[in-house]
């Protein structure tokens, strides 16, 4: 069963749309259920001042977006960095075992959407992001591979 915050999240999500003038965007897609999400930031002095999603799927990957967004919404790019799809699925309380792959994604679009930012501005990518970078040329598969 969903938690009241998953079901708070889906039906009303927080923070949808685009960013004409975004900062950095990134797309991932999970290729076995075929769902979709984008995540859209703004950065002002080293910060997420604002961030935005549009998400093609299920519920639990609509909540997720919707949280992650939540979260990472005027935070430093450091703290934003250290976001896991652990910590949103702790905010939202919780998400049934067959569900955790759609938090993944949350996490996944937030970092494709970093490391856009980073290379768009000609900046050293954090290594936190590495792996993330290898991905957009690679498979995407998850759990990640070790590359
Ligand atoms: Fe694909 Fe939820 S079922 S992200």
């Amino acid at each position: 069963m969903y938690s009241e915050k998953v079901l708070d999240h889906f039906t009303h999500p927080r923070n949808v749309g685009e960013i004409a003038d975004a900062d950095g965007v990134g797309t991932v897609g999970n290729p076995r259920c075929g769902d979709i999400m984008r995540f859209y930031i703004k950065v002002e002095d080293g910060r997420i001042s604002d961030i935005t999603f549009k998400t093609f799927g299920c519920g639990a990957a609509v909540a997720t977006s919707s949280m992650a967004t939540e979260l990472i919404r005027g935070k430093t790019l450091d703290e934003a960095l250290q976001l896991t799809n652990k910590t949103v699925i702790e905010a939202l309380e919780g998400l049934p075992p067959q569900k955790i792959h759609c938090s993944v994604l949350a996490e996944e679009a937030l970092r494709a959407a970093l490391v856009d930012y980073y290379t768009k501005h000609n900046l050293p990518l954090p290594k936190e992001l590495e792996t993330t970078a290898s991905c957009d040329v690679c498979c995407r598969n998850e759990p990640r591979c070790d590359k």
